[in-house]
């Protein structure tokens, strides 16, 4: 007798519906698992048996053979246990209804409990999408469930709660949903508010401009000028997430399993790799499967590299791509997976290897070369990605205890808000969201310019030696500053402060 259940397989944030079929049939006892399964899922015969045998149910004595089909799609992880318990149970009898429209995830325990799965969100969002309407999942995933509305999902935490709800003994109540609630961590609950950071007009200013309009930033300067605490005050100023923006990047903390108790993310992701960080932790890999990196992990909110120049150099050229398209394709044995992975890139570094060249404050004991070699570290490619680019020099001590209220992260928060709202508007029937992701035609709509703005331009290109990108990227910040300006046209001083971010590096000749 063969039966047909329902699990899911993900290729990335993508599924595919998997048949798991059971025969059952007269012979010598065996128990075969075949269609491209790999170790976790071989290693499910074991699970699977003992749990039906623990779960009070009769595991039949006869030849079994389960088949994963499409047979082409790889299999991974421990997600078809609780499929391939079913149809065991079904192509034996114990249970005799049809569930064909149903989809069944989860890993068993040797006991019969269920046990959490990743990437139950991106599975029955994908799912929902090829018309299935109900879904069986582990207790521990509700959470992440409960965000999907237009579904019935039942949560269980044994098998033989499983099976009592589809034998009709004791049905489950169905998973109640919930209305997405931005986080409350706004401004005011961050951990570092830009408050307690003492002067740094401009440095304060970038990361403004920068977080209005999804620009990448890097910090220059001198040890101990606060880079770390700018940088570390962003959360604070980050824009809300629409219901939209965060199942998204709940969908990747959900394969990656760093989903936390609440079962969706409420707050843009702020990630800090330390630089010993692999380029395969960074932009995603394995051995076997294919993991979401911190890159991914980042997606919709800020990847933080601190001390930039002790990163791996193969491990910051990967990003270049990345930093271009918002998204990163990853192909290894298992499987080319796409990930995205639309990121602010957040960056610190000094100047130098006494970190005091440029510094008004501090003498540079390092020689022409050092300088050259350390900053050899960053490519110019790289360089030329980050549209942001500010010198921070140390703060007077009158300045450091000056008991002037500094401006709070609220504040800021409102105004980078307000530009972003104009964003959305003006971006509204297409698929970019800030000033940052414009591409060639939206630029060529929205950042034009007058024939004053044109000649301040042109002169800085060939003063500063710019390339092409660093112009659009130019163009893109000076947009998002007419942006905070309320500003239709962008303005000769918006152009300006876009290019006076553009200046570090500009006096590298001068470096012999
Ligand atoms: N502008 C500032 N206002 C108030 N405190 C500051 C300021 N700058 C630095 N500090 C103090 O100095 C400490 C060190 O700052 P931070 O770690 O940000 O320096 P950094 O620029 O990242 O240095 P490094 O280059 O060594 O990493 C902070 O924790 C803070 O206490
Ligand atoms: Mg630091």
């Amino acid at each position: 007798m063969t039966e047909k259940v329902f699990g899911y397989a993900l290729a990335g944030l993508e599924g595919v519906l998997v048949s798991v079929e059971t025969d059952v049939s007269r012979g010598l006892p065996a128990y075969e698992i075949v269609g491209l399964p790999d170790a976790a899922v071989k290693e499910s015969k074991e699970r699977v048996k003992s749990a039906i045998k623990n779960s009070a149910l009769e595991f039949p004595n006869h030849k079994i053979v389960v088949n994963l089909a499409p047979a082409y799609v790889k299999k991974e992880g421990s997600v078809f246990d609780l499929p391939i318990a079913i149809s065991l149970l079904c192509a034996c009898g114990t249970i005799k209804n049809d569930f064909s429209g149903t989809v069944f995830l989860g890993e068993l325990a040797l006991n019969g409990e269920l046990r959490p799965v990743r990437g139950v969100l991106p599975a029955l969002i994908s799912a929902k999408e090829k018309g299935f309407k109900k879904f069986i999942i582990p207790k521990e995933n509700e959470k992440e469930a409960s965000y999907i509305v237009g579904v019935e999902t039942y949560a269980a935490q044994s098998l033989t709660q499983v099976v009592e709800h589809l034998t009709g003994v004791k049905p489950l109540q169905a998973v109640q949903t919930q209305e997405f609630v931005p986080s409350e961590k706004t401004a005011a609950h961050s951990a570092y508010d830009m408050s307690l950071i003492k002067g740094q007009p401009m440095a304060k200013r970038a990361l403004e401009v920068a977080v209005a309009g999804g620009h990448n930033i890097l910090f220059v300067g001198p040890p101990g000028t606060g880079k770390t605490l700018l940088a570390r005050s962003i959360p604070s100023i980050l824009p809300d997430m629409t219901f939209e923006e965060s199942l998204e990047i709940t969908k990747i903390h959900s394969v990656a399993g760093t989903l936390g108790e609440e079962g969706i993310v409420r707050t843009r992701p702020f990630r800090t790799p330390h630089h010993t960080a692999t380029t395969v932790a960074l932009c995603g890999g394995g051995n076997k499967s294919v993991h979401p990196g911190e890159i991914s992990l980042a997606h919709g909110g800020v990847l933080f590299l601190d001390e930039l120049p002790e990163y791996k150099r193969s491990s910051l050229e990967a990003l270049r791509q990345p930093l271009e398209d918002g998204v990163i394709t990853v192909s290894r044995a298992g499987g080319t997976v796409s990930y995205p992975a639309d990121f602010v890139l957040c960056a610190s570094m000094n100047p130098c290897p006494c970190g005091n060249y440029g510094s008004k404050q501090n003498r540079c004991v390092c020689t022409p070369n050092e300088i050259k070699k350390y900053r050899a570290k960053i490519s110019g490619p790289l360089l030329d990605r980050i549209d942001i680019q500010v010198e921070v020099d140390g703060v007077s001590y009158d300045d450091l205890v000056s008991q002037t209220q500094e401006e709070r992260s609220e504040k800021v928060k409102e105004r980078a808000d307000a530009a972003r709202r104009i964003q959305r508007e003006r971006y509204a029937d297409s698929t970019v969201k800030t000033n940052a992701q414009m591409g060639e035609r939206e630029m060529r709509r929205y950042c034009e310019l007058s024939k004053e703005c044109e000649d301040v331009l042109r002169e800085a290109f060939d003063r500063l030696h710019l390339s092409a990108r660093a112009r659009a990227r130019i163009l893109k910040v000076a947009r998002t500053i007419a942006d905070l300006d309320y500003s239709e046209e962008i303005g000769v001083e918006h152009l300006y402060e876009a290019i006076s971010y553009r200046v570090y590096g500009a006096d590298k000749d001068k470096i012999d």
